[in-house]
């Protein structure tokens, strides 16, 4: 299986195995992903800071003093005004309960001397790492001098640990490193998906491209029993069987991968299941006219539809093999569901995974919307992931650089 070298190799340092003692009076460095999506300067959702607290309290309850990495957005290279962390420090100082000194650097000889003078017990928060391009592009001087002056590092992000870059990968190379509690949650919680199978395993992937999601469907081939596909993928599939979905969104140079995977699936004793019928609509909108649909009945689309969710029919199959499984994995939703006309499929696929009491993992953006969106319990799924691209690589067996760089062994 292509995704053992990740998964099954458990030397990697954690954070929950030193010794309490030996991090008394030691510097932290500590990657997190704050990468919150922000509106105006306001933090629409702040998960991704909570996620983080576990981690943060225990070194400071420890006698850490904690210096905190994080990027925000994309803003290659260059300082972004609006992509500073200061709101984020602000929302951090009230989570933590405790003063954070935000700085608008990362390197330089103003942030090593205040390296330098931090107590145990308080916290320093540099500026978006992203807005230096040595970041992206790993470069070891940077992450050098992001290592200068501290103890040991904790990869707490989990939502990059599929980037090499330097804050997340690079530093390393310069500090004794381990997993903090998140990524280890996350690492736990991933890995044992594909250690410790509990069959039936279903997969439902959805979302709007096959792209981004073709390894992952590739990888689970030989060990998922049902594979449901929904969203705009499933249009590529439909396209590639010589439907006709009109203009649906659809990648029509994919169809050779899709009848590929059609055929490997075969082979793997995998059963894929594609939508037999879909909601259409010639428009997107919350007061769009929608008909439905039933492509194994022969039923044709008119110029102008799309298909924007998928019908009840299908909710009722794919919900049926949901109540079967031992394991979910969801990653991606059933349809557009932003829109109230078409987001009936994505409720009903959610809700059936929440009824399911025995393993249910969700990643992805969208599907964590779509939980908080139609109010679904949070605790009632075993791990919502807080990355997206990052589980995504993971699930397709890819080795995580933000990973496997903790397997190297020095002391604290
Ligand atoms: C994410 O939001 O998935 C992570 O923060 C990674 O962000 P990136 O895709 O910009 O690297």
């Amino acid at each position: 299986m292509s995704n053992s070298p990740v998964a099954i190799d458990d030397l990697y340092r954690r954070l929950s195995n030193q010794d309490k003692g030996v991090l008394k009076g030691k510097k932290a460095l500590i990657r997190v992903d704050f990468n919150v999506p922000m509106t105006d300067g306001k933090i629409d959702d702040d998960s991704r800071i909570k996620a983080a607290i576990p981690t943060l309290q225990y070194l400071l309850e420890n006698d850490c003093s904690v210096v905190i990495l994080s990027h925000l957005g994309r803003p290659k290279g260059k300082v972004v005004e609006t992509l500073r962390l200061n709101p984020i420090a602000k929302r951090l100082e009230d989570l933590l309960g405790k003063t954070v000194t935000k700085l608008d650097t990362c390197i330089g000889d103003d942030v090593q001397s205040a390296k330098k003078n931090l107590k145990p017990g308080e916290v320093l928060l540099l500026e978006n790492t992203r807005f230096y391009s040595d970041e992206t592009h790993n470069l070891a001087p940077f992450s050098r001098e992001l290592a200068e002056n501290m103890d040991f590092f904790v990869q707490d992000a989990f939502g990059c640990v599929h980037r090499a870059h330097a804050s997340v990968e690079g530093v390393t190379h310069f500090l004794p490193s381990m997993m903090g509690f998140l990524v280890e949650k996350e690492f736990e919680a991933l890995k044992n998906i594909f250690v410790n199978k509990k069959k039936p395993l279903t997969l439902v992937i959805g979302g709007a491209k096959i792209d981004t999601k073709i390894g992952v469907i590739r990888n689970f081939l030989p060990i998922a029993d049902t594979i449901l596909i929904g969203g705009g993928l499933a249009n590529t599939f439909f396209n590639a069987k010589g439907y006709n979905v009109k203009d649906s969104l659809v990648e029509l140079d994919k169809a050779s991968i899709a009848l590929e995977i059609l055929q490997d699936a075969g082979e793997e004793a995998c059963q894929i299941m594609l939508p037999r019928d879909f909601v259409v609509s010639k428009e997107i909108s919350e007061t769009a006219e929608t008909r439905i649909l039933n492509r194994t009945k022969g039923e044709k689309m008119n110029d102008g539809e799309k298909i924007l969710d998928i019908g009840p029919e299908t909710i009722n199959r794919f919900s049926e093999v949901i109540a079967k499984s031992q394991t979910i994995i969801w990653n991606g939703p059933a349809g557009l569901f932003e829109f109230s006309p078409f987001e009936e499929g994505t409720k009903a696929l959610g809700k059936a995974i929440e009824s399911n009491n025995n393993i249910t993992i969700v990643g992805g953006g969208d599907s964590v919307d779509a939980i908080n969106r139609f109010g679904f319990d949070q605790n009632k799924f075993s791990h919502i992931s807080t990355g997206g691209g990052a589980m995504l690589e993971f699930l397709e067996g890819k080795m995580l650089p933000g990973i496997s760089a903790l397997k190297k062994h020095h002391e604290l």
